[in-house]
């Protein structure tokens, strides 16, 4: 894959930033996600790519932009599939929270798993302990295996943890067990990116979010050395028929970090709200200030990408 190609595209999740920060805490989820997925849409138009869209806002017939299937980019080449959150936490920005992100992956043609849009039980962890994490065994012997390669007591470790009743049951022996936790609202991606992320405060994210957010995890803790397992996990039989229809055989089946991300991958993302590890949109007259990341899996490269915005003299995109 083209390197610069990681460059390019952050300007799609720096649009797609600036237009849903406009809309912190107005309490309006849907316009924040639709002012994020227009913006983001209009910017691919000036990238020099051919991109599929693999993991994006839904189903052709349910999503009018970045629905699956869609190619976006002003060339033919490179031929790319992408995986695409323009607002990652509607809710967050919706209530002016922390970690709204813009993201967006990439990968060669086929590299990523087409999730669908269902749930995923995750379990990520930083460099340190790859290889230590077992989705199939408890979370008390997977804290205990964290612990140790991280060489710190199991009562230091910290759990991020989507704060849902689904979770009481982890919740309660992740404390017995005597690990903190973070309870989040919203947003695993950022939470699985702080795991691989010095100085955060945040080891583990375990518990159960969206598939589509999994593969984006995924996808970002490649390029951090990081480690990531996912199981799917469906809400009705409707859920599960559909998963067949993608070429899901095995409902059990556990998804390796490889699984998900197969090929080398590109993750760019730009702070929407603050956040762990990076900094929110801000505001002044006649502009904005923009934090973003750009990682690439290959070279291991990861770049913070601090950007002063001028509205006068921002290109229009179609
Ligand atoms: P949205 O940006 O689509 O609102 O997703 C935010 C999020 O918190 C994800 O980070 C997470 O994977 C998922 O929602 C959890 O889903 P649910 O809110 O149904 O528990």
């Amino acid at each position: 894959m083209e390197r610069n190609l990681a460059l390019e595209v952050v300007r799609v999740t720096e649009a797609a930033a600036l237009a849903a920060a406009r809309l912190m805490g107005r309490g309006d989820n849907v316009a924040a996600d639709q002012a994020a997925v227009e913006a983001m849409r209009g910017a691919f138009n000036a990238v020099q790519f051919k991109g599929r869209v693999v993991i994006g806002e839904g189903e052709r017939d349910e999503a009018p932009m970045l629905y699956i299937g869609e190619e976006v980019g002003a060339s033919d080449t490179p031929r790319v599939d992408i995986a695409v959150d323009p607002l990652e936490g509607t809710t967050i920005v919706a209530t002016g929270g922390n970690n709204a992100l813009a993201v967006i992956a990439i990968a060669e043609e086929g590299g990523f798993l087409h999730a669908p849009d269902t749930y995923m039980q995750k379990l990520a962890v930083g460099p340190k302990a790859k290889g230590a994490i077992d989705i199939t065994a408890t979370p008390t012997k997977n804290l205990r295996s964290i612990a140790k390669a991280l060489k710190v007591y199991i009562e230091d470790l910290c759990v991020v943890i989507l704060d849902r009743p689904r979770h009481q049951e982890l919740i309660r022996e992740c404390r017995e067990v005597g690990a903190r936790i973070k309870l989040i609202g919203d947003g695993d991606v950022a939470a699985a990116i702080a795991t691989a992320k010095e100085g955060t405060g945040v080891d583990v994210l375990m518990g159960t979010g969206g598939a589509p957010e999994g593969v984006l995890a995924a996808a970002a803790l490649k390029c951090l050395g990081g480690d990531f397992q996912g199981v799917l996990k469906f809400r009705n039989k409707e859920e599960a028929e559909r998963a067949k229809t993608m070429g899901v055989d095995d409902v059990n089946k556990v998804y390796r970090l490889e699984d998900l991300a197969r090929s080398d991958v590109m993750f760019a993302a730009t702070g929407v709200t603050f956040g762990d590890f990076l900094r929110g949109v801000r505001f002044f007259s006649g502009g904005a200030y923009t934090y973003s990341v750009v990682m690439r899996s290959k070279s291991r490269t990861i770049r913070y990408i601090d950007t002063t915005h001028y509205f006068e003299f921002k290109p229009k995109y179609d």
